[in-house]
């Protein structure tokens, strides 16, 4: 048997530098040097530098980071955030518009991602479809994941009323019911190179970017800022914690830190002028004579005057034909007159046969709306 001596320093460190390259992770020294060591022995290699050429080649670096990575996991991993998620996250994808897209990027085995499925199958209750993309770097934990078979002490942590989500699986396991895996996408995905998918209504990065080193961390971030949808929600492992990341903001839950992309930086970026966004026209069908047609006012900006917000709303109603969604959230100020604006254009929009709705999660637009008893705005 090959037994490897202490590694060169300047050789660990190539080593290094191509794993934190390639995955964004920032392995301890003795780590790395013991799983170095380890490979080296299961392929038969004495030479550090013989091994770190090995690395040039994807099957060994793939099981070097097999080694290296931490796969940790559990179902309804840290219950104030699973508390937030139906608490503070639910409520604005109920009033979403459209197929709501969730991510669970690091998912290892799968069970942040199922758990999300089962969170949303109950909380959503039909009032909007959604789908879970699942990636990690792991192909072995993808191969899991997508297997979704767990042991009965796996499933003890979630609570009683979620574990009607499984089956007995040939083995004595619990496999995840064929509806729940439906719901979930699983690939492999790598958080430090390629592309990352966007437009997404929530982001699970929990317990991943922790093991990141500083600078692959800050562009994973970057990254992730981006794929969000404005106003959409980020969540990180329950002890890691941002400082001043652009574009995103904190929204206080009581018991745990959860991020959102700001609605502000999107308004400059990725927002018409006019602040009218068509959703969903969707194909024509034979009994349909006109395409369904939702559109989206984001407002941005001062709206001290009813002015405004009626003549964005006019632009609005041209192009609907089933549903005028405004986002009061990015208003800086609501003058008493759009809330009459939004009453007026409630009975107008009834009589066309278009619903319109209003949303809003700011502390104070949410008074306003009482205010003005415009509360039920986000109903169907
Ligand atoms: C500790 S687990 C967290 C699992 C889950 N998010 C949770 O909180 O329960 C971290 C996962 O991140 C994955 N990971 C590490 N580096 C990654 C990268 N560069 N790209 C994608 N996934 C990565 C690991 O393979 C591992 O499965």
């Amino acid at each position: 048997m090959v037994t490897p001596n202490a590694l060169p320093p300047d050789v660990l460190g190539k080593i290094r530098t191509s794993i934190t390259e390639r995955t964004g992770l920032n392995p301890q020294d003795w780590v790395l040097e013991a799983r170095v060591q380890e490979r080296m022995r299961e392929r038969g290699v004495d030479q550090a530098h013989t091994y770190a050429d090995l690395l040039g080649g994807r099957p060994e670096l793939t099981a070097l980071i097999e080694l290296l990575r931490v796969g940790e996991t559990r179902f309804y991993r840290h219950e104030s955030q699973m508390r937030a998620v139906v608490e503070l996250v639910m409520p604005a994808l109920r009033r979403g518009v459209g197929p709501a897209r969730l991510w669970s990027a690091g998912c290892a085995t799968g069970e942040e991602a199922y758990t999300l499925a089962m969170l949303l199958s109950r909380g959503l209750d039909g009032h909007r479809s959604f789908k879970i993309l699942a990636s990690d770097i792991s192909p072995a934990s993808i191969e899991r994941a997508r297997a979704g078979i767990y042991r009965e002490a796996a499933i003890g942590t979630l609570p009683h009323s979620y574990r009607t989500g499984f089956e007995r699986s040939a083995d004595g396991n619990f496999q995840v019911s064929p509806a729940l895996r439906a719901l979930v996408e699983f690939e492999e995905r790598n958080l430090a190179t390629g592309g990352y998918p966007g437009s997404f209504d929530l982001i699970f990065c929990r317990n991943v970017l922790i093991y990141f080193e500083e600078s692959a961390k800050d562009a994973a971030l970057r990254r992730l800022v981006k794929a969000l949808k404005p106003g959409a929600f980020l969540f990180l492992g329950y002890s890691e914690s941002l400082r001043d990341v652009a574009g995103l903001e904190v929204v206080s839950s009581d018991e745990c830190t959860v991020y959102r992309r700001k609605m502000a930086l999107d308004s400059a970026v990725n927002r018409p002028s006019t602040g009218v966004r068509v959703l969903m026209p969707t194909p024509l069908d034979s009994a349909n004579t006109q395409p369904a047609t939702s559109v989206l006012v984001a407002l941005q900006g001062q709206y001290s005057n009813g002015q405004r917000l009626q003549s964005e709303l006019d632009v609005a109603f041209r192009k609907a034909t089933t549903h005028v969604v405004v986002d009061l959230d990015g208003a800086d100020y609501l003058g008493q007159e759009t809330a009459d604006v939004l009453r007026n254009m409630r009975e107008k929009a009834m009589l066309r046969g278009i619903a319109l709705r209003w949303c809003a999660t700011r502390a104070g637009h949410l008074r306003f709306l009482r205010r003005h008893n415009l509360s039920d705005g986000d109903k169907e």
